[in-house]
């Protein structure tokens, strides 16, 4: 029965993924989220204008992939399909996916005609995925909305041309461009997909708990689940959805000692790559103090620290 999801010819080892998220997918918290059984790695967005500057530069700042971490999935965004299957064939030798993100509804990238705007344009979906598909020895995977508003929903339509184009899986975010990321999550469109491609759909949207994670998949028929905004600060989430899944046990959500124990896992896994901004640690040390017990004054007094000893004393 448990046989292992495959992306082409990609075995993973769980199909729970961490999400994609811009500003919050540093090193140290990727690697934390697979060390907790994430089965794949999404990058932050990368943008495809920036990596016409200085490569290196882009590389360290976005794709500082580490192997601890692998299979890690490299996102790209941009507008100009050539553009960004030049990009994908330099970042392919650093990577195990490409995706495309074709789900980003910042006002900067829809001005660019990147992002989400595709949504909106799917005639011009097929371009872009065919040239990646062709630039790339690796799986190209794209990530969509459901449609720009309720009353444009058509992610059954952009699913069947990024199929056709070549892609080796889809990640459907529930949720339209207009609803940015409120509202819950519509589900039913996900099922939608599965039910109208063959490759591997994955769901996304409002995965906060073991049992949301199973109700995902029994709902949709999904094969594989992104997780976001739940796994900031709480990369276990991965082990107790993982562990639920497989055995039907529900894990007990971390103590403060343990939580503590993840952020020196992180602090140590900082030194690796020390770019990384205070503000940014600051805001992971916020994200693990949520939903601790006196969570909400540990919150308030991280946010006065002004270096790393201040931030671990506020977990002792
Ligand atoms: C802080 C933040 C940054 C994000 N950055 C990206 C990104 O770079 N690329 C992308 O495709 N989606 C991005 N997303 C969207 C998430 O990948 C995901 O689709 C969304 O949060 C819904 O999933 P969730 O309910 O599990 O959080 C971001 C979301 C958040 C909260």
């Amino acid at each position: 029965m448990n046989t292992k999801l495959k992306i082409r010819d990609l075995t993973l080892d769980s199909n729970i993924f961490l999400a994609p998220m811009a500003a919050v997918n540093c090193l140290p918290f990727r690697v934390l989220c697979r060390r907790a059984g994430a089965g794949l790695i999404y990058s932050q967005m990368i943008n495809v204008d920036d990596f016409f500057g200085d490569k290196d530069k882009i590389m360290e700042r976005y794709a500082d992939f580490v192997d601890e971490e692998r299979p890690v999935a490299a996102q790209l965004i941009g507008a100009k399909p050539e553009k960004m299957a030049e990009a994908a064939s330099y970042i392919q030798h650093h990577a195990e996916i490409i995706d495309i993100n074709f789900g980003c509804c910042d006002g900067d990238q829809l001005g660019k005609k990147a992002g989400c705007y595709f949504i909106r344009h799917p005639d011009r979906i097929h371009d872009v995925v065919s040239k990646i598909v062709k630039a790339v020895d690796i799986p190209v995977t794209a990530k969509i909305r459901i449609g720009w508003d309720d009353q444009s929903i058509n992610c059954v339509e952009t699913a069947k041309i990024i199929e056709k184009a070549g892609a080796s899986a889809i990640t459907v975010h529930a949720r339209t461009k207009k609803d940015k990321y409120e509202g819950k999550a519509k589900w039913q469109y996900i099922r939608q997909v599965k039910e109208a491609v063959s490759i591997p759909v994955i769901g996304n949207g409002d995965v906060r708990s073991p049992e949301l994670a199973k109700s995902m998949l029994e709902r949709t028929g999904c094969d594989a689940i992104m997780v976001g905004r739940a796994a900031m600060g709480d990369p276990h989430l991965f082990t107790r959805i993982n562990t639920y899944l497989k055995t039907g046990r529900s894990l007990p959500f971390q103590t403060k000692e343990q939580r503590y124990q993840d952020f020196l896992e992180f602090l140590e896994l900082y030194k690796i790559q020390p770019r990384q901004k205070f503000s940014e640690i600051r805001n992971h040390a916020l994200w693990f103090a949520k939903g601790l017990k006196g969570g909400r004054q540990m919150k308030n007094d991280i946010l006065k620290c002004e270096d790393i000893d201040s931030i671990k004393a506020q977990f002792r």
